[in-house]
């Protein structure tokens, strides 16, 4: 796992913002110690092979072997609806309740089925997002920004709403919370 903290907080480095520089602090998981989270699987885990397929080869080689480590559960706290939690899975890598505990930041990994639509939603935490792998349609307060691809990062202040939807492939995504991270402030807003 430490691999595949390294190398989030490597591709992180573009971005060069303060927000992603304490992303960056917390994913230098030495300090930590051995990530405590217990290894779960949940449905939407079926989209990761393919998800990795179009992955690079240093991010396939970070996740071989550990994404059946990771604490994969449904995304959206309880308040996205069965069906189409059902075909997302996300991990807390760091964060409160997270695999590495950190009070101050979380982040993590998320996965988005093929031809998924992720309703508008917002939350208190200002939110930075990178795609690892995919394609994704993404809107921020409701105005579409476009096509969103690998490598590229998406920036939400906080409470900003935000949706996007992906394409006959899966997506997966670095994302990573700051300031009030608390998860209860997450809703839905359509
Ligand atoms: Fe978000």
């Amino acid at each position: 796992m430490k691999r595949l903290l390294a190398l989030l907080s490597d591709r992180l480095s573009p971005h060069g913002t303060d927000s992603a520089r304490a992303l960056q602090e917390a994913l230098k998981a030495p300090r930590f110690g051995t990530p405590t989270g217990k290894a779960a699987s949940v449905p939407g885990c079926a989209f990761l092979p393919e998800a990795l397929d179009g992955a690079d080869d240093m991010l396939r080689a970070a996740m071989a072997g550990i994404s059946e480590e990771l604490s994969w559960r449904v995304p959206g706290f309880g308040r996205l609806p069965d069906e189409l939690g059902a075909r997302m899975a996300a991990v807390v890598l760091v964060g409160p309740g997270g695999m590495i505990h950190h009070d101050e930041v979380s982040l993590g990994l998320i996965l988005l089925g093929p031809r998924l639509q992720y309703p508008r939603h917002s939350h208190a935490a200002e939110e930075l997002y990178l795609v690892l792998s995919g394609t994704l349609q993404w809107a921020i307060d409701g105005q579409p920004i476009g096509t969103v691809r690998a490598g590229q990062f998406v920036h939400h202040r906080p409470w900003q709403g935000h949706a996007m939807s992906t394409g006959p492939r899966p997506a997966l995504l670095f994302w990573g919370w700051l300031g009030d991270i608390r998860g209860e402030t997450y809703s839905m807003q359509d």
